[in-house]
């Protein structure tokens, strides 16, 4: 896992930590043991899922079924002293939580199990620090990490305050909390000063995209539902693919061509259920990318079993909800059908018959699904009815690069054309616009 310059590594054991419990300092694997205070009927998959992105193996689980964790501890004492006895005997060096802690609960955790404890929260922040790609996303990243880091120091601090008890106490402890907090609050002030240097450059990079001003479609979905793949298999690009979740960080835009057409798609970040909120910012190229979009692909595992496909579903819907993007044109693009069976592909089609089935790794469907893409975007097309004078050839191969197939007629006066284009482009050729 990477650690950040000034963040904590979410699963490796400090030195000191490491000698507190007598581990060895440097262990070649992280062996997590898990934990979660959860009301009846919900279970710790995800937790799983996101260590295993994040290079952990997963040791062990231990849930207390609670409506709500406990202020001090997180699990009732009790269970704590159990969870204990379970980590040992499972050999774990690391616990992992399932919600976010407070600095106290994270603190009072690590004292009575005598391991290193980390939350969702930090192996999310860890997780996408390692898959940042742009230098938007490393920022954002780092900034979100800081930020999360200064909170907790500031519990810590409370804490502190009230051992110390008024004015002359201040120990060493206290001292070090305050540099450690100055340094953090410096540090992002820098990033800060930064990143709004580097979204200048994103907005000068979308104002050249918008002179092209092609209709978009994002690829939205739950993270590993195949987004990536898609768009590799739909324009023949190479955007990274690998069996970890969020993999792609940044939006990746590319053109697909369809009727002979361009469009652009791109590739945005895999969505998951409770996004720690310190991480909205670090969407912020995926959400807007999502929320510009003409139409979105909503591309969704559809060898999951049924339960789990409608949790990843209604994640991903909540998400575009509450990124503005709720009322976006949609199509539901069920992937993976490669791993289905005959019985099971017509079960998937009665349950979404509205959807597209494909498989981006065979190519099952995309023909199908290109089709429906296209359908879907006829309404950001407006027919011109044009005639372009001899002189001015270069608008007249502008016009067949965007529109594709257009009928055309030389006459005495210059090149007759009926096509359609791009609504946004109408506007551009307004000047040789003549009745149909
Ligand atoms: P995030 O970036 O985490 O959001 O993931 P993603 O949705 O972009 O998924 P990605 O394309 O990286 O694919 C995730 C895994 O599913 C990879 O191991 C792919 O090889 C696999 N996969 C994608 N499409 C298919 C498919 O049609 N069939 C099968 N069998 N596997 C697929």
């Amino acid at each position: 896992m990477d650690r950040s310059r000034n963040g904590r590594s979410a699963v490796t054991p400090t030195p000191s930590q490491a000698q507190a419990n007598g581990s060895e300092p440097q262990r070649a694997r992280q062996r997590a043991f898990c934990i979660a205070a959860l009301p009846d009927g919900e279970d710790l998959s995800e937790l799983e899922e996101l260590l295993r992105t994040a290079g952990v193996a997963v040791v062990g689980e231990m849930v207390q079924r609670r409506e709500l964790p406990h202020p001090n501890t997180y699990l009732g004492p009790g269970k704590v002293e159990e969870a204990k006895a379970a980590a040992k005997a499972a050999d774990a060096n690391v616990i992992a939580c399932d919600d976010e802690l407070s600095a106290r609960q994270e603190r009072n955790l690590e004292e009575a199990l005598g391991l290193p404890v980390v939350d969702r929260t930090t192996v999310i922040l860890d997780i996408f620090a390692s898959h940042a790609g742009s230098a938007e996303g490393k920022l954002q990243v780092e900034l979100a990490q800081l930020e999360y880091n200064l909170a907790r120091m500031r519990g810590l601090w409370t804490h502190l305050e009230r051992l110390g008890g008024g004015i002359g106490t201040r120990g060493p402890g206290e001292t070090q909390i305050e540099t450690d907090r100055r340094l953090a609050r410096d540090r992002i002030a820098a990033l800060r000063r930064r990143l709004e240097h580097v979204k200048g450059t994103r907005a000068v990079q979308r104002a050249e995209r918008e002179r092209a001003a092609l209709p978009t479609i994002a690829l939205v979905g739950y993270t590993n539902a195949g987004k990536s793949t898609l768009l590799n298999a739909l324009t023949g690009s190479e955007v990274g693919v690998r069996d970890r979740l969020f993999h792609t960080l940044d939006p990746t835009t590319r053109t697909l061509k369809l009727g002979g057409r361009p469009y652009l798609m791109s590739d945005t970040v895999g969505f998951i259920s409770k996004l720690p909120h310190q991480l909205v910012d670090a969407f912020g190229a995926t959400l807007e990318e999502t929320r510009r979009a003409e139409l979105l692909a909503h591309v969704l595992d559809g060898s999951a079993p049924e339960e789990q496909r409608a949790i990843m579903q209604h994640a991903v819907e909540q998400t575009l909800e509450e990124i503005g993007a709720g009322e976006r044109p949609r199509l539901l693009v069920l992937n993976k059908l490669d791993l289905l069976d005959a019985d099971a592909r017509v079960e998937l089609r009665l349950r979404h018959p509205d959807a597209v089935l494909v498989s981006a790794a065979t190519g099952e469907g995309l023909q199908e699904l290109g089709e429906r893409l296209e359908r879907e975007l006829l309404h950001t097309l407006r027919p011109v009815h044009l005639l372009v004078p001899y002189a001015d050839g270069g608008s007249l191969a502008e016009l067949h690069e965007i529109a594709g197939e257009v009928s055309r007629e030389n006459t005495a006066e210059g090149v007759r054309v009926d096509a359609m284009v791009p609504a946004r482009l109408a506007e551009r050729f307004a000047r040789f616009a003549v009745a149909s």
